[in-house]
């Protein structure tokens, strides 16, 4: 694998805060670690960066360092279970939102001195749709919205897709139902939502696999190991091995080139396109 350009880049957005972005995130990383692949999670929710502890990782730096200067983005690289390495978000920062178009443009220039061979990049991205989110999601070429099967999470979901399809015209969404009490339970919330997607927006969205709630994510974070390791037989790990397995399977996205410098690049220039 010396073919840089391969990277595939996937957000994991959500309406809503609290739903699963970073128990998929860091769970999703391990398992497609486990079948072989190498990743690198980006915690890039700056407001409540928590995806070390769902990885079970202590990171010992974070992004605050690269953007006082202190530290450059490879210093701060840490590696977690099965090789899965995480760039540390900074807690505390207020929101990406927050951030001025200086201290963006300093991100995006970090993370072009990323240059290790990755199968995937994950952007753990905070709630909502702030410009920033928006500019990470335009430059990923995967976009996954994490939803619960409750009202408000429905809501703001579809809310989501709407604004990512009618003002950002973004393609590539897949929905990750978490939580949910059954694999049946979370393909009939897809069903539901994408009828009302095609009806009203004239698009579609595609299905992954759905994530069951068990208790075994909270007690492996509590137990500071990766859910996968710690409850190898749960269903939820089981879920994710399954969710790993429905990515790998996605079609590789060719109307927008992989690989981090290319990410980078179309970072930028919507970041450009938005001054
Ligand atoms: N499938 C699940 N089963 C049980 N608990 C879960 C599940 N998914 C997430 N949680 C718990 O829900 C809380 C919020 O999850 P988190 O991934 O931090 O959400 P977000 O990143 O969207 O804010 C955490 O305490 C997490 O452990
Ligand atoms: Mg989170």
């Amino acid at each position: 694998m010396t073919n840089k350009t391969a990277t595939q880049i996937i957000g994991i957005a959500s309406g809503k805060g609290g739903v699963g972005k970073t128990t998929v995130s860091a769970n999703l990383a391990i398992a497609l670690a486990s079948q072989g692949k190498k990743v690198m999670v980006f915690d890039a929710d700056l407001g409540l960066a928590n995806a070390q502890l769902a990885l079970g990782c202590r990171a010992p730096f974070n992004f605050s360092h690269v953007m006082s200067g202190e530290k450059t983005l490879q210093e701060i690289i840490v590696e977690g279970p099965m090789g899965v390495r995480l760039v540390p978000g900074a807690s505390g920062i207020q929101h990406m939102a927050a951030l001025s178009q200086a201290e963006t443009a300093g991100i995006i220039q970090s993370f072009s001195e990323i240059e290790e061979d990755l199968d995937y990049f994950i952007v753990d991205l905070a709630a909502g749709l702030s410009d920033t989110v928006m500019t990470f999601l335009g430059a990923c070429q995967h976009r996954f919205i994490v939803l619960k099967n409750e009202p408000s999470s429905i809501a703001d979901a579809y809310a989501t897709i709407k604004v990512m399809i009618q003002d950002y015209d973004l393609g590539n969404i897949s929905l990750i139902p978490n939580a949910v009490s059954s694999q049946a339970e979370g393909e009939r919330l897809f069903g539901s939502i994408n009828s009302v997607i095609q009806n009203f927006l004239g698009r579609q969205v595609d299905y992954l696999h759905s994530i069951v709630e068990d208790e075994m994510v909270l007690r492996s974070i509590k137990a500071s190991q990766p859910l996968i390791t710690y409850a190898p037989a749960s269903a939820a790990t089981r879920n994710f091995v399954s969710l790993a397995k429905s990515v790998i399977a996605i079609e590789p996205d060719t109307s927008l080139t992989g690989g981090m410098q290319f990410f980078v690049e179309r970072l930028a220039s919507q970041r450009i396109s938005q001054a």
